[in-house]
Protein backbone atom coordinates (compact mmCIF):
# COMPACT_ATOMS: atom_id res chain seq x y z
CA UNK A 1 0.00 0.00 0.00
CA UNK A 2 1.20 3.33 -1.41
CA UNK A 3 -1.17 5.71 0.81
CA UNK A 4 -0.14 4.62 4.38
CA UNK A 5 3.25 5.26 5.44
CA UNK A 6 3.12 7.24 8.09
CA UNK A 7 5.40 10.31 8.33
CA UNK A 8 8.71 8.66 9.50
CA UNK A 9 10.91 11.07 11.04
CA UNK A 10 13.60 11.15 8.25
CA UNK A 11 11.29 11.74 5.34
CA UNK A 12 11.18 15.34 4.18
CA UNK A 13 10.86 18.69 3.43
CA UNK A 14 9.93 21.00 1.36
CA UNK A 15 10.89 24.49 -0.03
CA UNK A 16 13.25 26.66 2.41
CA UNK A 17 15.15 29.02 1.73
CA UNK A 18 12.71 30.36 -0.03
CA UNK A 19 11.16 31.45 2.98
CA UNK A 20 13.90 32.67 4.15
CA UNK A 21 14.55 35.32 1.71
CA UNK A 22 10.72 35.76 1.64
CA UNK A 23 11.26 36.94 5.12
CA UNK A 24 13.59 39.25 4.22
CA UNK A 25 11.91 40.79 1.99
CA UNK A 26 9.06 41.30 4.39
CA UNK A 27 10.77 43.21 6.57
CA UNK A 28 12.15 45.79 3.39
CA UNK A 29 8.16 46.07 2.26
CA UNK A 30 8.19 47.26 6.26
CA UNK A 31 10.88 49.58 6.27
CA UNK A 32 10.15 51.02 2.54
CA UNK A 33 7.70 50.24 0.14
CA UNK A 34 9.37 52.62 -1.96
CA UNK A 35 12.38 50.82 -1.39
CA UNK A 36 10.58 47.59 -2.61
CA UNK A 37 9.63 48.55 -5.39
CA UNK A 38 12.80 49.32 -6.93
CA UNK A 39 14.18 46.04 -5.90
CA UNK A 40 11.13 43.65 -7.12
CA UNK A 41 11.39 42.57 -10.29
CA UNK A 42 8.84 44.33 -12.75
CA UNK A 43 5.39 42.51 -11.50
CA UNK A 44 3.31 43.91 -14.66
CA UNK A 45 5.93 43.40 -17.47
CA UNK A 46 5.01 39.27 -18.17
CA UNK A 47 5.68 37.80 -21.81
CA UNK A 48 8.15 39.05 -24.64
CA UNK A 49 6.71 36.35 -27.78
CA UNK A 50 6.87 33.04 -25.68
CA UNK A 51 8.79 33.56 -22.70
CA UNK A 52 7.00 34.49 -19.71
CA UNK A 53 8.48 35.53 -16.31
CA UNK A 54 8.55 32.85 -13.73
CA UNK A 55 8.29 34.28 -9.85
CA UNK A 56 8.84 32.06 -7.01
CA UNK A 57 5.63 31.92 -4.57
CA UNK A 58 7.27 34.07 -2.30
CA UNK A 59 8.85 36.75 -4.28
CA UNK A 60 7.35 39.73 -4.09
CA UNK A 61 5.72 39.58 -7.25
CA UNK A 62 3.46 37.07 -5.69
CA UNK A 63 0.55 37.38 -3.56
CA UNK A 64 1.45 34.35 -1.73
CA UNK A 65 4.48 35.24 -0.11
CA UNK A 66 3.90 34.92 4.14
CA UNK A 67 2.60 37.20 5.56
CA UNK A 68 3.78 36.65 8.81
CA UNK A 69 7.19 35.70 9.89
CA UNK A 70 8.27 32.47 10.96
CA UNK A 71 11.21 31.44 12.33
CA UNK A 72 14.32 29.75 9.88
CA UNK A 73 13.08 26.42 11.80
CA UNK A 74 9.29 27.41 11.59
CA UNK A 75 9.82 27.41 7.95
CA UNK A 76 11.91 24.87 7.39
CA UNK A 77 9.10 22.24 9.43
CA UNK A 78 6.36 24.24 6.98
CA UNK A 79 7.57 23.00 3.70
CA UNK A 80 8.63 19.75 4.86
CA UNK A 81 5.05 19.18 5.93
CA UNK A 82 3.88 20.54 2.35
CA UNK A 83 6.36 18.26 0.66
CA UNK A 84 5.43 15.53 2.35
CA UNK A 85 1.75 15.75 1.44
CA UNK A 86 2.57 16.74 -2.39
CA UNK A 87 4.70 13.45 -2.19
CA UNK A 88 2.08 11.17 -0.30
CA UNK A 89 -0.23 12.66 -3.64
CA UNK A 90 2.65 11.90 -6.21
CA UNK A 91 2.81 8.56 -4.85
CA UNK A 92 -0.80 8.27 -5.21
CA UNK A 93 -0.73 9.10 -8.69
CA UNK A 94 2.09 6.36 -9.78
CA UNK A 95 -0.25 3.88 -7.30
CA UNK A 96 -2.83 4.49 -10.14
CA UNK A 97 -5.85 5.59 -7.26
CA UNK A 98 -6.68 8.20 -4.72
CA UNK A 99 -5.72 8.29 -1.22
CA UNK A 100 -7.46 9.51 1.86
CA UNK A 101 -4.94 11.69 3.85
CA UNK A 102 -3.49 10.58 7.13
CA UNK A 103 -2.86 13.46 9.41
CA UNK A 104 -4.63 16.30 7.49
CA UNK A 105 -4.73 18.20 11.10
CA UNK A 106 -1.90 19.86 9.86
CA UNK A 107 -2.25 23.22 8.61
CA UNK A 108 -0.59 22.63 5.07
CA UNK A 109 -0.16 24.12 1.80
CA UNK A 110 0.29 22.17 -1.52
CA UNK A 111 4.24 22.67 -3.03
CA UNK A 112 4.09 23.83 -6.46
CA UNK A 113 5.77 26.61 -5.67
CA UNK A 114 6.58 28.34 -8.91
CA UNK A 115 4.12 30.66 -10.36
CA UNK A 116 3.36 32.02 -13.65
CA UNK A 117 0.47 34.96 -15.22
CA UNK A 118 -2.58 33.33 -17.07
CA UNK A 119 -4.94 35.60 -18.67
CA UNK A 120 -8.41 33.53 -19.12
CA UNK A 121 -11.53 34.51 -20.98
CA UNK A 122 -12.58 37.40 -23.13
CA UNK A 123 -11.47 39.99 -21.90
CA UNK A 124 -8.47 39.01 -20.31
CA UNK A 125 -8.90 38.12 -16.15
CA UNK A 126 -5.37 37.06 -15.05
CA UNK A 127 -4.66 34.51 -12.59
CA UNK A 128 -0.99 33.74 -11.36
CA UNK A 129 -1.56 30.10 -11.31
CA UNK A 130 0.93 27.69 -9.96
CA UNK A 131 2.98 25.28 -12.37
CA UNK A 132 2.94 21.72 -11.94
CA UNK A 133 4.70 19.41 -14.05
CA UNK A 134 2.95 16.43 -12.53
CA UNK A 135 -0.70 17.16 -13.22
CA UNK A 136 -2.67 17.67 -16.31
CA UNK A 137 -5.98 19.73 -16.13
CA UNK A 138 -5.67 23.09 -15.44
CA UNK A 139 -7.24 24.01 -11.67
CA UNK A 140 -8.87 27.19 -12.11
CA UNK A 141 -10.62 28.43 -9.31
CA UNK A 142 -14.14 30.24 -10.27
CA UNK A 143 -16.34 33.12 -8.84
CA UNK A 144 -18.25 31.88 -6.01
CA UNK A 145 -16.25 28.73 -5.26
CA UNK A 146 -16.64 28.12 -2.01
CA UNK A 147 -12.68 27.52 0.20
CA UNK A 148 -11.32 29.46 -2.99
CA UNK A 149 -9.24 32.67 -1.98
CA UNK A 150 -10.42 36.12 -3.20
CA UNK A 151 -8.43 35.78 -6.59
CA UNK A 152 -11.02 33.93 -8.54
CA UNK A 153 -11.86 33.79 -12.61
CA UNK A 154 -15.83 35.09 -13.19
CA UNK A 155 -17.05 33.23 -16.08
CA UNK A 156 -19.92 35.01 -16.78
CA UNK A 157 -17.85 38.25 -17.76
CA UNK A 158 -16.07 36.37 -20.52
CA UNK A 159 -17.97 36.23 -23.53
CA UNK A 160 -15.94 33.09 -24.77
CA UNK A 161 -16.77 30.86 -22.28
CA UNK A 162 -18.69 27.80 -22.33
CA UNK A 163 -19.08 24.79 -20.09
CA UNK A 164 -18.27 21.57 -21.27
CA UNK A 165 -21.46 19.05 -21.36
CA UNK A 166 -21.64 15.26 -20.34
CA UNK A 167 -21.18 14.19 -24.02
CA UNK A 168 -17.99 15.85 -24.72
CA UNK A 169 -14.84 14.19 -25.12
CA UNK A 170 -12.92 16.18 -22.64
CA UNK A 171 -15.36 14.44 -20.09
CA UNK A 172 -14.90 11.06 -21.55
CA UNK A 173 -11.36 11.68 -20.72
CA UNK A 174 -11.66 12.75 -17.08
CA UNK A 175 -11.92 9.33 -14.72
CA UNK A 176 -13.65 10.83 -12.28
CA UNK A 177 -16.18 12.53 -14.15
CA UNK A 178 -20.26 12.34 -13.55
CA UNK A 179 -22.51 14.07 -14.79
CA UNK A 180 -25.68 15.14 -12.13
CA UNK A 181 -26.99 17.61 -14.19
CA UNK A 182 -25.67 18.05 -18.05
CA UNK A 183 -22.84 19.73 -17.00
CA UNK A 184 -19.74 17.73 -16.63
CA UNK A 185 -18.95 18.03 -13.35
CA UNK A 186 -15.92 15.78 -11.21
CA UNK A 187 -14.28 15.51 -7.85
CA UNK A 188 -10.64 15.10 -7.14
CA UNK A 189 -7.76 15.45 -4.75
CA UNK A 190 -5.23 17.67 -5.02
CA UNK A 191 -2.17 16.85 -2.64
CA UNK A 192 -4.43 17.32 0.49
CA UNK A 193 -7.32 19.34 -1.10
CA UNK A 194 -10.77 17.92 -1.78
CA UNK A 195 -11.75 19.53 -5.09
CA UNK A 196 -15.59 19.77 -7.18
CA UNK A 197 -15.61 21.36 -10.28
CA UNK A 198 -17.17 21.38 -13.84
CA UNK A 199 -15.35 20.87 -16.85
CA UNK A 200 -15.26 23.94 -18.80
CA UNK A 201 -13.82 25.98 -21.42
CA UNK A 202 -12.21 29.43 -22.54
CA UNK A 203 -9.38 31.04 -24.45
CA UNK A 204 -6.58 30.94 -22.15
CA UNK A 205 -3.06 33.19 -22.61
CA UNK A 206 0.33 32.72 -20.89
CA UNK A 207 2.62 34.39 -23.73
CA UNK A 208 1.37 36.02 -27.04
CA UNK A 209 -0.78 33.64 -28.39
CA UNK A 210 -4.10 32.75 -27.24
CA UNK A 211 -5.06 28.64 -27.02
CA UNK A 212 -8.61 28.83 -28.05
CA UNK A 213 -11.14 26.90 -26.58
CA UNK A 214 -8.77 25.81 -23.53
CA UNK A 215 -10.47 22.66 -21.86
CA UNK A 216 -10.23 22.88 -17.42
CA UNK A 217 -11.74 22.70 -14.57
CA UNK A 218 -13.40 25.24 -13.33
CA UNK A 219 -13.10 24.55 -9.34
CA UNK A 220 -16.51 25.16 -7.83
CA UNK A 221 -15.49 24.21 -4.04
CA UNK A 222 -12.34 23.30 -1.87
CA UNK A 223 -11.42 21.84 1.17
CA UNK A 224 -7.88 21.42 2.44
CA UNK A 225 -4.71 23.70 2.46
CA UNK A 226 -3.17 22.24 -0.37
CA UNK A 227 -4.87 23.89 -3.15
CA UNK A 228 -2.89 27.00 -4.34
CA UNK A 229 -4.70 30.36 -4.42
CA UNK A 230 -4.77 31.11 -7.50
CA UNK A 231 -5.37 28.00 -9.14
CA UNK A 232 -3.32 25.07 -10.78
CA UNK A 233 -1.35 25.10 -14.56
CA UNK A 234 -0.86 21.50 -15.77
CA UNK A 235 1.90 20.94 -17.79
CA UNK A 236 2.23 16.89 -17.44
CA UNK A 237 2.08 15.18 -20.57
CA UNK A 238 -1.27 13.55 -20.64
CA UNK A 239 -4.09 14.61 -22.78
CA UNK A 240 -5.65 17.29 -21.22
CA UNK A 241 -2.57 19.29 -19.73
CA UNK A 242 -1.43 22.70 -21.10
CA UNK A 243 0.91 20.76 -23.04
CA UNK A 244 -1.16 18.79 -24.92
CA UNK A 245 -4.10 21.52 -25.75
CA UNK A 246 -1.34 23.71 -27.09
CA UNK A 247 0.09 21.32 -29.03
CA UNK A 248 -0.44 23.33 -32.13
CA UNK A 249 1.01 26.46 -30.71
CA UNK A 250 4.08 24.97 -29.01
CA UNK A 251 4.79 21.36 -30.63
CA UNK A 252 4.12 20.00 -26.80
CA UNK A 253 7.96 21.66 -26.14
CA UNK A 254 8.70 23.59 -23.01
CA UNK A 255 11.50 24.83 -20.67
CA UNK A 256 12.27 26.73 -17.67
CA UNK A 257 14.10 28.00 -15.31
CA UNK A 258 13.38 28.59 -12.11
CA UNK A 259 15.07 31.02 -10.42
CA UNK A 260 17.67 30.68 -6.66
CA UNK A 261 15.95 30.33 -3.37
CA UNK A 262 18.20 32.54 -2.36
CA UNK A 263 18.24 35.19 -4.93
CA UNK A 264 15.59 38.39 -3.62
CA UNK A 265 15.55 38.63 -7.79
CA UNK A 266 12.85 35.95 -8.12
CA UNK A 267 12.73 36.26 -11.97
CA UNK A 268 13.20 33.03 -14.03
CA UNK A 269 11.28 31.85 -17.13
CA UNK A 270 8.72 29.86 -19.00
CA UNK A 271 9.45 29.31 -22.42
CA UNK A 272 6.85 27.88 -24.79
CA UNK A 273 7.56 26.29 -28.01
CA UNK A 274 10.60 25.78 -30.35
CA UNK A 275 12.21 28.94 -30.67
CA UNK A 276 14.32 30.29 -28.25
CA UNK A 277 14.98 26.89 -27.05
CA UNK A 278 18.98 26.31 -26.15
CA UNK A 279 21.15 24.46 -28.56
CA UNK A 280 23.82 22.94 -26.11
CA UNK A 281 22.11 21.36 -23.85
CA UNK A 282 22.40 17.57 -23.36
CA UNK A 283 19.50 15.20 -23.37
CA UNK A 284 18.34 11.96 -20.96
CA UNK A 285 15.33 10.14 -22.79
CA UNK A 286 12.00 10.71 -20.97
CA UNK A 287 10.48 7.04 -19.86
CA UNK A 288 6.54 6.48 -20.27
CA UNK A 289 4.21 4.98 -17.97
CA UNK A 290 0.99 3.61 -19.59
CA UNK A 291 -0.61 3.98 -16.10
CA UNK A 292 0.71 7.22 -15.11
CA UNK A 293 0.64 9.48 -18.27
CA UNK A 294 0.51 12.72 -16.67
CA UNK A 295 4.24 11.93 -15.17
CA UNK A 296 7.89 12.80 -16.66
CA UNK A 297 9.79 9.64 -15.59
CA UNK A 298 13.75 9.58 -16.56
CA UNK A 299 16.00 6.93 -15.68
CA UNK A 300 17.93 7.99 -12.87
CA UNK A 301 21.44 5.77 -13.31
CA UNK A 302 23.60 7.06 -10.55
CA UNK A 303 24.16 9.74 -8.13
CA UNK A 304 28.42 10.93 -7.65
CA UNK A 305 29.21 12.55 -4.45
CA UNK A 306 32.29 14.01 -5.44
CA UNK A 307 33.82 11.95 -7.73
CA UNK A 308 32.60 8.69 -6.18
CA UNK A 309 29.53 6.74 -7.42
CA UNK A 310 27.98 5.86 -4.43
CA UNK A 311 27.00 2.57 -4.21
CA UNK A 312 23.29 2.28 -4.58
CA UNK A 313 21.38 -1.12 -5.14
CA UNK A 314 19.69 -1.72 -8.39
CA UNK A 315 16.14 -2.13 -7.52
CA UNK A 316 16.75 1.52 -5.93
CA UNK A 317 16.25 3.27 -8.91
CA UNK A 318 15.06 0.95 -11.17
CA UNK A 319 11.99 2.21 -13.54
CA UNK A 320 8.81 0.03 -13.01
CA UNK A 321 5.54 0.88 -14.86
CA UNK A 322 3.58 -1.97 -13.00
CA UNK A 323 4.34 -0.22 -9.48
CA UNK A 324 4.93 3.25 -10.89
CA UNK A 325 8.82 2.82 -8.94
CA UNK A 326 11.60 4.97 -10.65
CA UNK A 327 12.47 8.83 -10.92
CA UNK A 328 10.20 11.58 -11.89
CA UNK A 329 11.57 15.59 -12.63
CA UNK A 330 8.47 17.51 -10.82
CA UNK A 331 8.12 21.35 -10.38
CA UNK A 332 6.24 21.27 -7.45
CA UNK A 333 8.46 19.44 -4.29
CA UNK A 334 10.75 21.20 -3.10
CA UNK A 335 13.57 19.29 -1.93
CA UNK A 336 14.65 15.47 -3.69
CA UNK A 337 13.53 12.61 -2.14
CA UNK A 338 15.14 9.52 -3.11
CA UNK A 339 14.31 5.86 -1.87
CA UNK A 340 15.88 4.39 1.57
CA UNK A 341 18.29 2.76 0.09
CA UNK A 342 19.52 5.34 -2.23
CA UNK A 343 18.69 8.25 -0.03
CA UNK A 344 20.90 5.89 2.52
CA UNK A 345 24.04 5.26 0.50
CA UNK A 346 24.13 9.31 -0.55
CA UNK A 347 23.68 10.64 2.64
CA UNK A 348 26.63 8.31 4.24
CA UNK A 349 29.05 9.32 1.22
CA UNK A 350 28.13 12.89 2.30
CA UNK A 351 28.35 12.55 5.82
CA UNK A 352 31.82 10.34 5.68
CA UNK A 353 33.04 13.92 3.38
CA UNK A 354 32.10 15.64 5.90
CA UNK A 355 34.80 13.78 8.58
CA UNK A 356 34.04 13.91 12.25
CA UNK A 357 31.79 17.00 12.14
CA UNK A 358 28.86 16.40 14.42
CA UNK A 359 25.48 16.17 12.53
CA UNK A 360 21.97 17.47 13.79
CA UNK A 361 18.39 16.92 12.63
CA UNK A 362 15.98 19.17 11.72
CA UNK A 363 12.54 18.35 11.11
CA UNK A 364 12.86 15.78 8.07
CA UNK A 365 16.65 16.25 7.70
CA UNK A 366 18.90 14.14 9.20
CA UNK A 367 22.16 15.62 7.93
CA UNK A 368 22.98 18.99 9.31
CA UNK A 369 25.72 20.69 10.98
CA UNK A 370 26.32 23.34 12.99
CA UNK A 371 30.08 24.24 11.84
CA UNK A 372 31.05 25.71 9.22
CA UNK A 373 31.47 23.17 6.53
CA UNK A 374 31.47 25.14 3.23
CA UNK A 375 35.17 23.70 2.15
CA UNK A 376 34.65 20.11 2.67
CA UNK A 377 31.58 20.06 0.86
CA UNK A 378 31.76 17.71 -2.22
CA UNK A 379 29.64 18.05 -5.60
CA UNK A 380 26.81 16.09 -6.08
CA UNK A 381 25.75 14.65 -9.89
CA UNK A 382 22.76 12.89 -10.25
CA UNK A 383 23.70 10.87 -13.68
CA UNK A 384 21.56 9.86 -16.38
CA UNK A 385 22.13 8.20 -19.59
CA UNK A 386 23.31 10.52 -21.89
CA UNK A 387 23.18 13.33 -19.23
CA UNK A 388 25.23 14.14 -15.70
CA UNK A 389 23.49 17.25 -13.63
CA UNK A 390 26.07 18.38 -11.40
CA UNK A 391 24.39 20.42 -8.80
CA UNK A 392 26.09 23.56 -7.01
CA UNK A 393 25.93 23.40 -3.61
CA UNK A 394 22.96 25.69 -2.98
CA UNK A 395 21.33 23.11 -5.13
CA UNK A 396 21.60 20.82 -1.89
CA UNK A 397 22.43 22.20 0.92
CA UNK A 398 20.06 24.90 2.66
CA UNK A 399 21.13 27.59 5.48
CA UNK A 400 19.92 29.32 8.22
CA UNK A 401 19.46 32.64 7.94
CA UNK A 402 22.35 33.45 10.64
CA UNK A 403 24.70 30.94 8.83
CA UNK A 404 24.52 28.72 11.94
CA UNK A 405 23.13 25.90 10.63
CA UNK A 406 23.56 23.48 6.92
CA UNK A 407 21.43 20.90 6.53
CA UNK A 408 21.38 18.64 3.45
CA UNK A 409 18.20 18.97 1.65
CA UNK A 410 17.36 15.52 0.63
CA UNK A 411 15.36 13.01 2.16
CA UNK A 412 13.89 9.47 2.44
CA UNK A 413 11.03 8.23 0.21
CA UNK A 414 8.81 4.78 0.53
CA UNK A 415 8.44 4.47 -3.01
CA UNK A 416 9.53 7.15 -5.84
CA UNK A 417 12.27 9.39 -6.43
CA UNK A 418 11.58 12.81 -7.21
CA UNK A 419 13.82 15.23 -8.37
CA UNK A 420 12.37 17.97 -7.02
CA UNK A 421 12.54 22.08 -7.45
CA UNK A 422 15.24 23.42 -5.20
CA UNK A 423 17.69 20.76 -7.11
CA UNK A 424 16.89 22.22 -10.43
CA UNK A 425 17.00 26.01 -9.44
CA UNK A 426 19.15 27.87 -11.83
CA UNK A 427 19.24 25.54 -14.58
CA UNK A 428 17.10 25.45 -18.20
CA UNK A 429 15.39 22.24 -17.32
CA UNK A 430 13.46 21.28 -21.77
CA UNK A 431 10.68 19.10 -21.83
CA UNK A 432 10.61 17.91 -25.55
CA UNK A 433 7.87 15.40 -25.69
CA UNK A 434 8.05 14.62 -29.31
CA UNK A 435 11.54 13.81 -28.90
CA UNK A 436 10.58 12.26 -25.56
CA UNK A 437 13.76 13.22 -24.17
CA UNK A 438 14.64 15.79 -21.12
CA UNK A 439 17.24 18.05 -21.71
CA UNK A 440 19.45 19.86 -18.67
CA UNK A 441 21.46 22.76 -18.54
CA UNK A 442 22.88 25.49 -16.15
CA UNK A 443 21.77 28.56 -16.97
CA UNK A 444 21.86 31.86 -13.88
CA UNK A 445 18.45 33.28 -14.09
CA UNK A 446 17.61 34.53 -10.21
C1 LIG B 1 -11.29 33.94 -27.70
O1 LIG B 1 -11.75 33.16 -28.75
C2 LIG B 1 -12.72 33.75 -29.55
C3 LIG B 1 -13.14 32.72 -30.56
O2 LIG B 1 -13.65 31.61 -29.90
C4 LIG B 1 -12.18 35.01 -30.20
O3 LIG B 1 -13.19 35.64 -30.93
C5 LIG B 1 -11.66 35.94 -29.13
O4 LIG B 1 -11.03 37.06 -29.70
C6 LIG B 1 -10.68 35.22 -28.25
N1 LIG B 1 -10.26 36.08 -27.16
C7 LIG B 1 -8.99 36.27 -26.85
C8 LIG B 1 -8.73 37.15 -25.65
O5 LIG B 1 -8.08 35.77 -27.46
C1 LIG C 1 -18.93 15.05 -5.43
O1 LIG C 1 -19.08 14.82 -4.04
C2 LIG C 1 -20.27 15.37 -3.49
C3 LIG C 1 -20.22 15.19 -1.99
O2 LIG C 1 -19.78 13.92 -1.66
C4 LIG C 1 -21.47 14.68 -4.14
O3 LIG C 1 -22.66 15.23 -3.63
C5 LIG C 1 -21.40 14.92 -5.65
O4 LIG C 1 -22.44 14.22 -6.28
C6 LIG C 1 -20.08 14.44 -6.21
N1 LIG C 1 -20.00 14.83 -7.58
C7 LIG C 1 -19.45 14.08 -8.51
C8 LIG C 1 -19.37 14.66 -9.85
O5 LIG C 1 -19.03 12.94 -8.28
C1 LIG D 1 28.85 11.05 -16.40
O1 LIG D 1 29.90 10.86 -15.50
C2 LIG D 1 30.47 9.54 -15.55
C3 LIG D 1 31.64 9.46 -14.59
O2 LIG D 1 31.24 9.64 -13.29
C4 LIG D 1 31.01 9.24 -16.93
O3 LIG D 1 31.45 7.89 -16.98
C5 LIG D 1 29.91 9.45 -17.94
O4 LIG D 1 30.43 9.29 -19.23
C6 LIG D 1 29.32 10.83 -17.82
N1 LIG D 1 28.21 10.93 -18.74
C7 LIG D 1 28.06 11.96 -19.56
C8 LIG D 1 26.89 11.91 -20.46
O5 LIG D 1 28.84 12.88 -19.60
C1 LIG E 1 17.19 39.55 -12.28
O1 LIG E 1 17.16 38.45 -13.13
C2 LIG E 1 17.07 38.77 -14.48
C3 LIG E 1 16.86 37.50 -15.27
O2 LIG E 1 17.85 36.57 -15.02
C4 LIG E 1 18.33 39.53 -14.88
O3 LIG E 1 18.27 39.89 -16.24
C5 LIG E 1 18.45 40.79 -14.04
O4 LIG E 1 19.64 41.45 -14.33
C6 LIG E 1 18.41 40.43 -12.56
N1 LIG E 1 18.35 41.66 -11.78
C7 LIG E 1 19.12 41.86 -10.72
C8 LIG E 1 18.92 43.15 -10.01
O5 LIG E 1 19.92 41.04 -10.34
Amino acid sequence: MFVKYAYTPHQLHSKTNTLMEALHLTLLFLISLTVVHSLSPNCESTSHGSTLRVYHVSSPCSPFRPKTSLSWEESVLQMQADDKTRLVYLTSLVAGRSFVLIGSGRQIIQSPTYIVKANIGTPAQSLLMALDTSTDMALVPCAGCLGCSSSTFDSTKSVSFSSLACGADQCKQVQSSSCPGTTCSLNMTYGGSTIAANLAQDNVTLATDSVIGYSFSCVEKVSGGSFPPQGVLGLGRGPLSFVSQSKSLYMSTFSYCLPSFKSSNFSGTLRLGLNGQPKNIKFTPLLVNPRRTSLYYVNLIGIRVGSKVVNIPQGALAFNPNTGAGTIIDSGTVFTRLVDAAYTAVRDEFRRRMGKAAVSSLGGFDTCYTVPIGKRVPTMTFMFPGLNMSLPQDNFLIHSSSGSTTCLAMSASPALNVIANMQQQNHRVLFDIPNSRLGVSREICS
